[in-house]
């Protein structure tokens, strides 16, 4: 009852597409309109991590969306091969968070006060899982389960899965302003190809999301952080497990190749790489496992992380502007966010109960 017939979703990256999945498999007329080609921004330049131990550093809401979110991973990526024929090469291979300094070690140990799903080991017993981590390192904490996908694969089978179901994308057509109806609320979007109206607008722009609400007096403090990955082949197996330190990580991929990031850069909209980050990343991947010497360069690429300032993704509606819903500032998780996010706000929008409480994540929160 009182479900929206038709949404049109801002933004087809990870976030806006799992929600587009998500309401037209439950018969909802659903449009993503896209700046540029679906799933080619943040997306795609990510490391496909599901850390959500790995990569939270305090207990509370957020980590507990993180988890929810990693338990539906496997099933949520089975649905999605079953609907495009395109495996998104899940792997529940884990993650290794190791110490390089005192207080890398101390950070780390302090998890263990309040996080389920970590173990400490011993340099020995880091090194008897991931025989090729330096001896440098002074212990680590094994999530094993922190898994992982591989971003390029994902983005394929959410695009096939959204055809198959009859989405309706539109790509290279920015959202140019937002339509307001008579009564205040969100009515649709302007498009170069004329206006295009829904029951109910989702705001999904990643990095971007903040200039189209602004018009409407509507704060929604945003930055891009920028994040440069090399991939190398190395000549042997360097690693079976991801391998992270502060600044660092290593994620082996199927094809065998590794993924190495990330650079962490505040540089406004440029996502150009940097010639000189491939020499750091690399070695201090090298610092961290040595039989990546010697490995062959495969690519180098940036993507613009949607960073807020508490570090918390805006999800859910802001009293000022009905019709809308807000999906955005996912910031180093967004692959690992995206099944819960996709199932929040499609629950959200068709009045469904709620899979988990959105309220630590309004974006009120900011409007003061
Ligand atoms: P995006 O993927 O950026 O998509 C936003 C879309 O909105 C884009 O396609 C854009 O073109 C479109 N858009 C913008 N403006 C408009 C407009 N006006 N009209 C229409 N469309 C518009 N997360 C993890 O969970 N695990 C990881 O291992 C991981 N590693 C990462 C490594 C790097 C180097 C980077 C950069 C990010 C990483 N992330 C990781 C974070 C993750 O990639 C992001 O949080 C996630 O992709 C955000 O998804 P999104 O859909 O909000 O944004
Ligand atoms: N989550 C890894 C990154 O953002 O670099």
């Amino acid at each position: 009852l009182n479900r929206p017939s038709s949404v049109i979703i801002i933004g087809g990256g990870i976030i806006g597409c799992s929600i587009a999945y998500e309401l037209i498999k439950q018969g909802i007329r659903t449009t993503v309109v896209d700046k540029g080609a679906l799933l080619s921004e943040a997306t795609t330049a990510a490391a496909g991590m599901l850390g959500a131990q790995a990569e939270t550093h305090s207990p509370g809401p957020f980590y507990e969306l993180c988890k929810l979110s990693q338990r539906m991973y496997a099933d949520w990526t089975e649905e999605l091969e079953a609907a495009s024929g395109i495996s998104s090469q899940y792997r529940s291979n884990g993650i290794i968070r190791a110490a390089l300094t005192e207080e890398d070690e101390a950070e780390l140990q302090s998890r263990l006060n309040w996080m389920d799903g970590a173990e400490w080991l011993s340099p020995a017993e880091v090194r008897q899982l991931e025989p090729g981590v330096t001896s440098q390192i002074r212990g680590g904490l094994h999530f094993a389960q922190d898994h992982q996908i591989h971003p390029v694969h994902l983005a394929g089978a959410l695009r096939a899965a959204l055809i198959r179901y009859g989405c309706v994308l539109k790509e290279w057509l920015p959202a140019m302003e937002l339509l307001t109806g008579s009564d205040g609320a969100i009515i649709g979007v302007r498009t170069a190809e004329g206006p295009l109206y829904a029951d109910q607008v989702v705001l999904a722009a990643g990095a971007w999301s903040a200039s189209l609400v602004e018009p409407l007096g509507i704060q929604l403090p945003m930055f891009p952080v920028k994040g440069q990955c090399i991939s190398v082949r190395p000549r042997t197996a360097a690693n079976t497990h991801t391998v992270f330190v502060k600044g660092c990580y290593a994620v082996p991929k199927l094809d065998g190749t590794v993924l190495i990031g990330a650079t962490q850069v505040e540089a406004g909209f440029d996502k150009r790489a940097a010639i000189e980050v491939i020499g750091e990343l690399f070695q201090s991947a090298v610092q961290l496992l040595p039989a990546l010497a010697g490995a062959e360069l495969v690519s180098t690429w940036a993507g613009l992380r949607p960073g807020t300032p508490d570090g918390l993704p805006y999800l859910g509606r802001l009293s000022a502007a009905s019709g809308l819903a807000f999906a955005a500032g996912h910031y180093r998780n967004g692959i690992l966010l995206g099944p819960v996010t996709g199932k929040a706000i499609a629950g959200l929008l068709m009045k469904q109960p709620a899979i988990i409480d959105l309220a630590p994540f309004t974006p009120e929160r900011v409007q003061r």
